[in-house]
């Protein structure tokens, strides 16, 4: 699929734009601050409604400048086109109040315009995915299992908010408690509350292995691609989900190789045998929950393990192994999702993004990446300088200055 027209209206630095766009490459370029990567944002916040930057919305609408009038909101809009049918999905983001969508001009839900346009996007900030912290790491494989599933993210929305309600059950537990212990309502009312956050989570989790084992195969060959040549080329890149539930019923850590922890992790597929030790493990743990008032077990306590050979990534590789890593996970699931095609034959090749990252690579790695995307049916780009743009992706070219993008 590709994104053939896009239009922003009060988005971040851009009053009014509008763009056409081809297939293939297309690089921006511009110095820093110019408006890059609000552009970027803008169609990646289409696919995922939600920004690679930032959690908070109200970043994402124009600040307007001393003496001018600040808008509501912003409006992205664009027309994806994939196989023969076009596509036109707009989302309106409105400060302090729930966002607007029209799908094909008629008003829609804001979740139902997940799945029309599918990205990857790769940008500097990614180098925590392999040395920050778990939640981004959810985080990666929660969009990419909604990419494939659009339907999960009312599961994913539903889980946070009984998190969000359990956590405030448990402290108010904690509250009455202190003198007297939980009495017998708030235990049964948590009760039902384990029953809820058990049954969302065993989704959750069953969804995230499912993404883990498709991205598994295409993870190995990208990273082999993208460090080929390199001292470390010889080092498989692996990856295991890490699940708090297995810690907590004893199970061993997962590690590249042995077959036990790979029978545990697909075990995580059985949704309602899980949630059944879901809600176990919460009872077990109901006095620490109450003491410490906090969800200590599910979905959200979970992570993703990453390795170069035998070695955890995070702590053990060095900077350069930590970037090979970050963009093989990009270029893998960009891989994973052209491979998914749907029922009805639809192509489900993602439009990629790829924020500024030419300068950060070294040649060999600039080149490997270059090689590996340049067949891609959309590529958008962004750079400071026209020389970092790999020759492989030489295709139409954009300037951004100052909020205007003009062709060149
Ligand atoms: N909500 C907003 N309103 C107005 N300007 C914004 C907003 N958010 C970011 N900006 C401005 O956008 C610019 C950064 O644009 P960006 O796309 O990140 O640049 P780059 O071209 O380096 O990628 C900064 O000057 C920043 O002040
Ligand atoms: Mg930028």
């Amino acid at each position: 699929m590709y994104v053939s027209d896009l239009a922003l209206d009060d988005f971040r630095s851009y009053h009014h734009l509008v763009l056409s766009l081809k297939a293939g490459p297309t690089a921006l370029i511009g110095a820093n601050g110019q408006g890059k990567t609000n552009l970027v944002e803008a169609v990646g916040y289409l696919s995922t409604l939600s920004s690679h930057r930032v959690g908070a919305e109200t970043a994402l609408v124009r600040r307007a400048g001393p003496g001018e009038e600040q808008p509501g909101g912003a409006v992205v809009r664009a027309k994806v086109v994939r196989g023969q049918r076009p596509s036109v999905i707009e989302i309106e983001i409105i400060s302090g109040k729930a966002n607007r969508a029209r799908l094909n001009r008629g008003a829609c839900r804001p979740r139902d315009l997940l799945g029309v346009l599918r990205t990857v996007v790769f940008a500097p900030e990614d180098l925590v995915l392999v040395a920050g912290e778990p939640g981004g790491r959810r985080r990666l494989l929660d969009d990419l299992a909604v990419a494939l599933r659009p339907a999960l993210a009312a599961t994913r929305t539903e889980h946070e908010k009984i998190l969000a309600q359990r956590a405030s059950l448990l402290k108010s537990a904690r509250a009455h408690g202190a003198s007297r212990g939980p009495t017998g309502s708030v235990l049964t009312t948590l009760e039902v509350w384990d029953a809820q956050l058990a049954a969302s989570a065993a989704r959750l989790i069953a969804a995230r292995v499912d993404v883990v084992s498709r991205l598994r195969p295409w993870l190995e060959g990208a990273y082999a691609a993208v460090s080929e040549g390199a001292a470390d080329a010889s080092r498989q890149a692996a990856l295991a989900y890490r699940s708090s539930l297995l810690a907590h019923e004893g199970r061993p850590d997962p590690v590249p190789g042995p077959q036990a922890w790979v029978q545990d992790e697909e075990g995580l597929r059985d949704v309602p045998a899980t949630a059944a030790r879901l809600e176990t493990a919460m009872a077990d743990l109901r006095r620490r929950e109450i003491e410490r008032g906090a969800n200590l077990v599910g979905a959200h306590r979970d992570d993703l393990s990453l390795f170069l050979g035998s070695l955890p990534a995070k702590g053990f590789a060095s900077h350069g192994e930590q970037w090979s890593l970050a963009l093989a996970l990009r270029l893998a699931s960009y891989e994973m999702l052209r491979a998914d095609v749907d029922a009805l034959g639809g192509d489900g090749e993602p439009v990629l993004v790829l924020d500024d990252v030419f300068a950060s690579l070294d040649e060999r790695r600039r080149r490997a990446l270059a090689g590996l995307v340049a067949g891609a049916q959309q590529v958008l780009l962004t750079s400071a300088v026209d020389q970092d743009v790999p020759d492989e992706l030489a295709g139409a070219r954009f300037r951004v200055h100052d909020g205007a993008v003009t062709r060149v």
